[in-house]
């Protein structure tokens, strides 16, 4: 990850943890993802060689960030939704800091409604909104996959009841390899051939 990338992710830690610590309402609070889970990300995206991917939850933009800089260097393009239009503006400012607005698409609304009408393809989907609404969006985007596909979802540890559909959903998957890695919040990894 160059300099630049990285200091813009410790200036949004920083904020981050801030931000969080003083809003006591939890629409407000950015919830970025922990650096350990954000390295373990842009190391699979790497590693994976995907191209297209579409993000669930942009908040600030810091999952958006280790996307993005994997795309830089490889090709590609992150399509990142959120419903929160101040957190979608600040993300915006943050990924043009990074320099990484060419790789970038922003949607703003509903997720659901959203995936509904993207048309994909997508070879990498990372969920980190309502996990309620997970296991309904990737029946949307099934037909919307290039295979392989890898799915990526947050809070896999953190709130079991919430994600319990969307795992059990995901292992239902024809030919799936998944697993949870222990790793900040839990972040459920899973290859679709
Ligand atoms: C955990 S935060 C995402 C953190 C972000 N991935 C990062 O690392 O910076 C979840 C975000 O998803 C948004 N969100 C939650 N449910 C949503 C929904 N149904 N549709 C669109 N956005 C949603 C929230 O407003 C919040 O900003």
């Amino acid at each position: 990850m160059n300099p630049l990338t990285l200091s813009v992710l410790k200036r949004i830690e920083a904020e981050g943890a801030e931000n969080d610590n003083r809003e006591s309402e939890h629409a407000r609070k950015w919830l970025n993802l922990e650096p350990e889970t954000g390295s373990l990300l842009s190391l699979l995206l790497k590693l994976s060689r995907v191209h297209n991917v579409l993000e669930i939850g942009t908040s600030t933009g810091y999952s958006t960030i280790c996307i993005a800089s994997v795309l830089q260097e490889h090709g590609g393009r992150v399509t990142t939704i959120e419903r929160d239009s101040v957190k979608q503006a600040k993300a915006k400012t943050n990924i043009a800091e990074a320099g990484l607005s060419d790789h970038v698409d922003w949607k703003l609304g509903e997720a659901t409604e959203i995936v509904a009408a993207l048309s994909g393809p997508y070879d990498c989907v990372f969920f980190d909104a309502d996990r309620i609404s997970a296991p309904a969006q990737l029946d949307l985007l099934l037909p919307k996959l290039s295979r392989p596909a890898l799915l990526l979802a947050d809070n896999a540890l953190s709130h079991p009841d919430q994600i319990r559909d969307y795992l059990r959903r995901v292992d239902e998957l024809p030919g799936v390899a998944h697993t949870v890695i222990p790793i900040g919040k839990g972040l459920s990894v899973a290859y679709l051939p």
